[in-house]
């Protein structure tokens, strides 16, 4: 008889309270930190979870320990903790890579994932390096997950967790756009964000096409879709979306 993972939450805030709904769904054991205590509570409530006394405590237990405190936070409050051989320490933390904690974590071994909050649908996207089958099991809860090859993808594959909410703040903006036209504010919302998910459904699905010839479908020669599209292309739409994943690549390196 195979007994349960258990796995331990370090940093229990906007993030986890999106993947816990999702990762219950699992045959694992939960331990919450308290810190956050309203999250905890709501958390451990619902779905019948158990709070730890102390971060220490969680690590005693978990065979996977989740870090889910803010990147700054990080490296302080693994260090204040005593590891043991044979566990893993899941970390969410965006730009904190393996140089900044694999130490500190001895002889417990790090792997790193980038999951978005559409977790709470089994929407995310979930990177992870390197490759774990346990925390693949656990993530897989939660939606697809991506493993790369290498740490130095990481850093530029996570920028995409900032471009998904990056998309809200388009389909906010279009949205509104077609409120002022007159449609009513929940349609449009509908509209825009399932004809979103549409043009991703299509990238997704329709692989042996690339994403340029797609585009060439649909903005045929005096197309309305191609002559929208050569205003955005005439405004320079597109490059300040990779200045901004530029902008936070050269961040995470400083
Ligand atoms: N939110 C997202 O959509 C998202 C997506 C991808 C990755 N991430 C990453 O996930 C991590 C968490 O993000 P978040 O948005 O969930 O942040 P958050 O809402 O601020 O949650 C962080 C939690 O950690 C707690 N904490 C701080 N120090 C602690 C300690 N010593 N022991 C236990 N808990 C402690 C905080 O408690 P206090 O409030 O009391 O300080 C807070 O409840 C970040 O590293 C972020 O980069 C977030």
């Amino acid at each position: 008889m195979s007994t349960a993972v258990t796995v331990g939450i370090i940093g229990v805030g906007h993030l986890i309270r999106h993947m816990v709904p999702a990762m219950v769904r699992s045959s694992h054991r939960f331990i919450l930190s308290a810190r956050g205590r309203k999250t905890s509570s709501r958390l451990a409530d619902q779905y019948d979870l158990e709070i730890a006394e102390s971060n220490q405590d969680i690590v005693n237990r978990a065979d996977i320990v989740i870090l889910s405190v803010r990147p700054f936070d990080a490296v302080a409050v693994v260090t204040d903790l005593e590891w043991r051989d044979g566990q893993t320490v899941l970390s969410f933390c965006a730009g904190t890579g393996s140089a900044e904690l694999a130490l500190h974590i001895a002889p417990a071994k790090l792997v790193m994932a980038m999951p978005v909050v559409a977790a709470q649908f089994k929407e995310s996207p979930t990177l992870l390096y390197p490759d774990n089958m346990a925390c693949r099991t656990l993530l897989e809860t939660c939606g697809p997950v991506i493993a790369l090859a290498s740490e130095e993808q990481f850093s530029p594959a996570s920028v995409i967790a900032c471009y998904y909410g990056w998309v809200h703040e388009l389909v906010g903006q279009v949205s509104a756009w077609l409120s002022e036209h007159g449609i009513e504010p929940d349609v449009a919302r509908q509209l825009v964000a399932q004809m979103t998910r549409a043009a991703a459904t299509s990238v997704r699905e329709r692989i042996d096409t690339s994403v340029e010839e797609l585009l060439a479908e649909l903005a045929t020669p005096r197309s309305f879709t191609a002559a929208g599209l050569e205003i955005l292309h005439r405004e320079d739409s597109f490059a300040p979306w990779r200045h901004a994943a530029d902008h936070l690549v050269d961040q995470q390196k400083s």
